[in-house]
Parts: structure tokens; C-alpha cells; sequence
């Protein structure tokens, strides 16, 4: 990206509310796949009715262990990068400020963000399959995965959403209000195919906010965006608070 669109730096300044939605591409220059890239993405190697569906689980409850055990591994050795960091900055200069991620990779938290809604949960968080019931800390060490809820005695399984499971209602309800009271909406490294996170930039554009896209590539956000950045996230987004600063 060559330089910022002037306007962009206007509106930003006069804004009170800002809202954000982040996807896995803001994660992608810490070293976390994204889903959906062609060559690198999960999603192109995997297949996810197979790990990331209540049946999957049901199904080969050890395989799906051992891939979300894979995952957990990368995400705890990611660092928070740039991009992550330029939005704890963001958050200091605006009365009303709230960052809706669909990553579960705990980055933003880790990052110092402090008004963030985890839309898909966390992978470094686990839960009952059979009841729900939250585990405090870590799982107990087990030969045979998965291991069990201390209280419950159902398998543990990540504190994810997955495919075809209802989103955690407070924070998606949180969500869409941001949206709807936003003067500024950024949506950042997603593409904008998974529903209904992908309904928060409409639900922005539609209340009147600026929607501000960031990514290297088009996505169907484009259209409804009035300012498509082309660029990572760890560039475009230090690059937002320098012009912020001048
Ligand atoms: P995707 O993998 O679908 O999209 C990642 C987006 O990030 C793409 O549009 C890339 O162009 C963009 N991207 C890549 N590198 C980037 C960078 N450095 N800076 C900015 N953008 C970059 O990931 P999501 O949209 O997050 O759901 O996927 C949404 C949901 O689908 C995920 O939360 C997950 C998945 O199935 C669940 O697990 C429930």
C-alpha cells in the first residue's frame, strides 16, 4: 500500500465510536494459518465437516483432540504481531471502542486489547461436550485423549464454535450493537464468508457508518467498503495510528 486516502485520516478523527471485526489474516504474520488462502489455508488441506462439527467429534473424538492439540501448539507459540498491537493503540483513542474477532487464537487478549468479543470462542479455552460446563484451567494429564471433565466425567473438547453450533449470544449481541452505532467499521483479514459475522460490516454500511476494508485481497466486503486498503494487516494498520499522529 502506497500511501492512506486522506479522507479516511478526516473521518477517523472525528469519530467517537469505532468498531472492528478481524479475521484469521490478521493473525497470518504471527504464523497462524488462515482458512481459506488457496495453497496455505486449513481449509485447503483439511477438511473441516471431518474436525470441526459436533459429529466429527462424536464420530473420532482422539482425532479431533489431536488436530485442535496441533492447533493449540501453533497459537501458543504465536507472538501478537504489528497489526495486533496497532489495534491496542486504536482502542485508547476512541470513546467507544470494540473489537469483534472470529480468531480463537487469543492473540488480541494476549496483544493487550481490552474490549474483545471472541465470536468463535478460544482454543485456549476447553468445556464439557456432554453439558457445557466450563474447565477451569488446564485438562488433566490423560494416556487416552480426550480427557475428561473433572466434574462432569464428559470428554473435553475446545471452547470453539463449530459448524452448525450457535454463536455465543451476549457477544454476538454485543457485536451487531457496535456495528449499528459505529461511525467507523473496520473489517480486517476475513473473507467475509462466514455467516453472521460476515452480516456486522453490512449491518455498519446499512446504519451509515465508513466501512474501512483491510486486506491484501478483494473480498465481498469490497463492494459495500468505503475505503478497501490493500495491504497486511501488520502494515496498513501502524501506518492508520502514524497518520493518526501527525
Ligand atoms: P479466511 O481464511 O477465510 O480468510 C482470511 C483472509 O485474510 C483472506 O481474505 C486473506 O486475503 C486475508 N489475509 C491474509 N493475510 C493477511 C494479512 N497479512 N493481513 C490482512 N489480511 C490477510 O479466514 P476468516 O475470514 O477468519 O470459523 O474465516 C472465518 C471463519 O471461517 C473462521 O473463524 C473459522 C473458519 O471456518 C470457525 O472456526 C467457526
Amino acid at each position: 500500500m502506497s500511501h492512506l486516502p486522506a479522507d479516511l485520516t478526516d473521518v477517523l478523527r472525528s469519530a467517537r465510536c469505532v468498531a472492528v471485526l478481524t479475521g484469521a489474516g490478521i493473525s497470518a504474520e504471527s504464523g497462524v494459518p488462515t482458512f481459506r488462502d488457496a495453497q496455505t489455508g486449513l481449509w485447503a488441506k483439511y477438511d473441516p465437516t471431518e474436525l470441526a462439527t459436533p459429529e466429527a467429534f462424536a464420530r473420532d473424538p482422539r482425532l479431533v483432540w489431536e488436530w485442535y492439540a496441533w492447533r493449540r501448539e501453533l497459537c501458543a507459540a504465536a507472538k501478537p504481531n504489528a497489526g495486533h498491537l496497532a489495534l491496542v493503540e486504536l482502542e485508547k483513542l476512541f470513546d467507544d471502542f470494540t473489537l469483534t474477532t472470529q480468531n480463537v487464537d487469543g492473540l488480541h487478549l494476549l496483544a493487550g486489547s481490552r474490549r474483545v468479543l471472541e465470536l468463535h470462542g478460544s482454543i485456549r479455552r476447553y468445556k464439557c461436550f456432554d453439558t457445557g460446563r466450563p474447565l477451569e484451567g488446564e485438562p488433566p494429564p490423560c494416556d487416552d485423549p480426550p480427557p475428561r471433565h473433572p466434574d462432569t466425567g464428559g470428554m473435553l473438547r475446545p471452547d470453539v464454535v463449530w459448524f452448525g453450533e450457535a454463536l455465543p449470544e451476549a457477544a454476538l449481541m454485543e457485536s451487531i450493537r457496535a456495528a449499528r452505532e459505529a461511525d467507523v467499521y473496520f473489517t480486517i483479514g476475513t473473507s467475509a464468508l462466514v455467516y453472521p459475522a460476515a452480516s456486522l460490516p453490512i449491518e455498519a454500511q446499512r446504519a451509515g457508518a465508513t466501512v474501512v476494508e483491510i486486506n491484501p485481497t478483494e473480498t465481498p466486503f469490497s463492494k459495500i467498503a468505503t475505503f478497501s486498503l490493500r495491504g497486511k494487516a501488520g502494515e496498513v494498520l501502524p501506518a492508520i495510528l502514524q497518520a493518526l499522529d501527525q
